[in-house]
């Protein structure tokens, strides 16, 4: 029995080395060397062991992460080393101050400094006694803080014990704990799904999940760690020439370091470091505030020693804040190139992100609501990198007695038409498509493109200039421009205005389908648009349709059918179509069938498949023509195709539509059967 627990402790020890390696291969690394099942069974196997004998269970056993009972309240902790700040330079005057006096305490002409990102998380300071994890403690206020060693437990990158055979008797890691982005999103999410309030910010997620008097919910939380300093420390292994090396030395120790810092020289190097981390900072995985420059000699560091609380020879060059509070002012509606309608927050103007911000969004009733947001209101704004800047949050109790709540109005601000929301979408939107002032140039730019009326020359930068030039307000004001008006434009030549009016004359005789799709109504693509010109027929049998006879039609849901009867409820639009009717946009009665005649078409129920270029129809067309007769063109052969047409260089559909026997057509052959 002797012999076998000894073998046994010897057995639970090699698989407590093991798992801590695995574990710091996945959470620090982030490179996992096994399969997770074959790291459950390695767990499982020191599970059993600790169950059966429990005199065999250690502090730090990766078995006992979890597991300790809420506490009743944190105990203090002093820190013997303290735990002190970093004075802030916030432009690089402060920047070049400091480095001045670098140079000038240490009699030097040039310093070399290491430049690291300033995570945005808590100080912690981690004790090691004989390489194990014994407390962990917060800063608090420098010479005392609080024990939450037992949530420290339960981030898992942070070692439970060193992987060294002769650990010092004592080591203090210093450093940052942090939620990841990533973590922070999920967490929101769960937040939000359990009806729970979100966090603001991850540093405040971290703040929240590490101040938990139940370790059991820190370890649902996903925290990180980074280490970036020592406190008291009696290893004679720790390097003890640059700062650089200590790091080096805490990531041998497998404590997670950040990849991000580096040795630079001077001032030049302190502002390229921190441009290129600014640059880069949005795309890091965790919150930054700045960067911190530390002397890199620990012989200089001790050399200039200490003011007040902070180091003289290091410094944190913050980042412009990207969060600030502010009044809100009033709350506008905004309309979109698309018709969505956007509240905006009118702000007492306020610095935050490095402009001075007035306007942020409150993307769409359902955020107002969900933030509780009113007028009168004090709010946390937020601008990062590019982003528009947005409200965050209310800060409630800075309520006033006459905060005023927004309602959502049922009518565009911009042209009056109603406006709706539909049932799977956030945002309300303007239905006056075809003459909303907010909505011009998107409308007549679709309502030209290549599948709607198809009007060569006419793209965004011509339609930008004509509308600005108030040449034209709706597609209808296309049909009545003049050469003069047009050749009017900046950089317009005669003959290019003379090609304009061409392609618009050319377009006025189009296909029923092709102008359902380029009216713009919501959700009606180009496919709805030939399903509602087939089946209906009419442009007027499409006016008058309600949303009943439209659900009739295949494919066409009632949110589909909502859109168009919304569309066509604005005489606003109807106006528009009538004019481009009067200007002369035509289109061929037969091409439509309405569910009446569905029996006069003649290609209804036969597939058809194009390959190859024919000699004088595009493939546009032809598909065109088929369709307009009932037919089917899909994009391959099978068994169901009832012809192959086949133009120049066909490819491989030609050889499929042989080897299986489909009639093959040429151009001449086609076009027989379209007549
Ligand atoms: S070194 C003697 N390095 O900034 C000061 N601090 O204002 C030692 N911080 O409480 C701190 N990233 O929470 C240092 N790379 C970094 C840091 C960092 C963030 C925080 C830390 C500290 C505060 C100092």
């Amino acid at each position: 029995m002797e012999e076998n627990i000894h073998e046994i402790s010897h057995r639970a020890q090699a698989l407590r080395a093991e798992i801590e390696l695995h574990n710091y291969r996945y959470y620090v690394l982030d490179n996992p060397s096994i399969p997770d099942a074959e790291y459950d069974r390695l767990l499982r196997e020191l599970q059993q062991i600790e169950q059966d004998f429990p005199q065999l269970i250690t502090a730090g056993s990766p078995t006992q992460r979890v597991g300790a009972a809420p506490l009743k309240a944190f105990a203090q902790i002093t820190h013997t080393v303290p735990m002190l700040s970093l004075s802030n330079a916030f432009d690089e005057s402060e920047v070049e101050a400091f480095d001045r006096r670098v140079r000038d305490g240490l009699s030097v002409d040039s310093v070399e400094y290491t430049a690291e990102p300033k995570f945005d998380g808590l100080a912690v300071s981690l004790r090691y006694e004989h390489g194990d994890f014994k407390t962990g403690a917060t800063r608090g206020d420098g010479y005392t803080g609080e024990d939450i060693t037992l949530n420290l437990r339960t981030i898992r990158s942070i070692p439970l014990r060193l992987p060294l055979t002769h650990p010092p008797a004592l080591l203090e890691v210093r450093g940052e704990v942090l939620m990841l982005q990533k973590d922070f999103q999920r967490l929101n999410q769960q937040q939000l799904a359990k009806g729970e309030k979100e966090f603001a910010n991850p540093r405040n997620a971290a703040a929240g999940s590490l101040r938990q008097l139940d370790p059991g919910i820190t370890a649902t939380r996903r925290l990180t760690f980074f280490a970036y300093g020592i406190g008291q420390c009696d290893d004679a292994d720790l390097p003890r020439d640059t700062h650089y090396r200590m790091l080096q030395y805490l990531s041998a120790l497998h404590f997670p370091v950040t990849q991000e810092c580096r040795v630079v020289t001077g001032l030049t190097g302190l502002l390229d470091y921190y441009r290129a981390i600014g640059a880069k900072r949005d795309a890091l995985p965790y919150a930054i505030d700045g960067v911190v420059y530390k002397v890199n000699s620990l012989a200089f560091q001790e050399k200039l020693g200490f003011v007040s609380r902070a180091p003289r020879f290091a410094i944190a060059h913050k980042f412009p804040a990207q969060e600030a509070i502010t009044q809100l002012l009033d709350i506008d509606v905004q309309v979109g190139r698309t018709g969505a309608l956007t509240p905006v927050a009118r702000l007492q103007p306020v610095f935050v992100g490095g402009v001075t911000v007035t306007n942020a969004t409150l993307h769409n009733a359902d955020e107002i609501e969900r933030k509780d947001v009113r007028i009168g209101d004090t709010v946390i704004v937020r601008r990062a990198g590019d982003v528009i800047p947005e409200v965050v949050s209310v800060v409630a109790e800075k309520r006033p007695a006459d905060a005023r709540m927004f309602v959502m109005p049922g009518h565009c601000p911009v042209c009056g038409a109603k406006a709706v929301r539909l049932p799977d979408e956030a945002v309300a939107r303007c239905t006056g498509g075809l003459f909303c002032p907010a909505q011009r140039k998107q409308a007549i730019l679709h309502f030209a493109s290549r599948r709607a009326l198809d009007i060569e020359g006419l793209g965004d930068k011509l339609v930008d200039q004509m509308v600005d030039n108030a040449i034209i307000r709706t597609p209808a004001d296309l049909y009545k421009l003049g050469l003069a008006a047009l050749a009017s434009l900046e950089r317009m030549a005669e003959k290019s205005a003379g090609n304009i009016l061409r392609a618009i004359e050319k377009s006025k005789h189009t296909t029923l389908a092709r102008f359902i799709y380029a009216l713009g109504i919501r959700n009606v693509g180009e496919a709805t648009a030939k399903e509602l010109a087939a089946h209906l027929g009419s442009l007027d049998r499409l006016i008058e349709a309600d949303s009943e006879r439209l659900q009739q039609i295949p494919d066409i849901g009632p949110v589909v059918a909502q859109s168009i009867v919304d569309f066509f409820a604005e005489s606003h639009n109807r106006e528009v179509i009538e004019q481009l009717r009067a200007c002369g946009v035509h289109w061929d009665e037969h091409e439509g069938k309405s569910a009446q005649n569905s029996l006069a078409e003649p290609l209804s129920g036969k597939t058809f498949v194009l390959t190859g270029t024919l000699p004088t129809m595009s493939r546009e067309e032809a598909k065109e023509k088929i369709e307009a007769l009932g037919g089917k063109v899909s994009g391959s052969v099978s068994k169901k195709t009832d012809y192959v047409v086949v133009g120049a260089d066909p490819g491989s559909k030609y050889d499929k539509a042989v080897s299986i026997g489909i009639t093959l057509l040429d151009q001449e052959g086609l076009e027989a059967l379209l007549k």
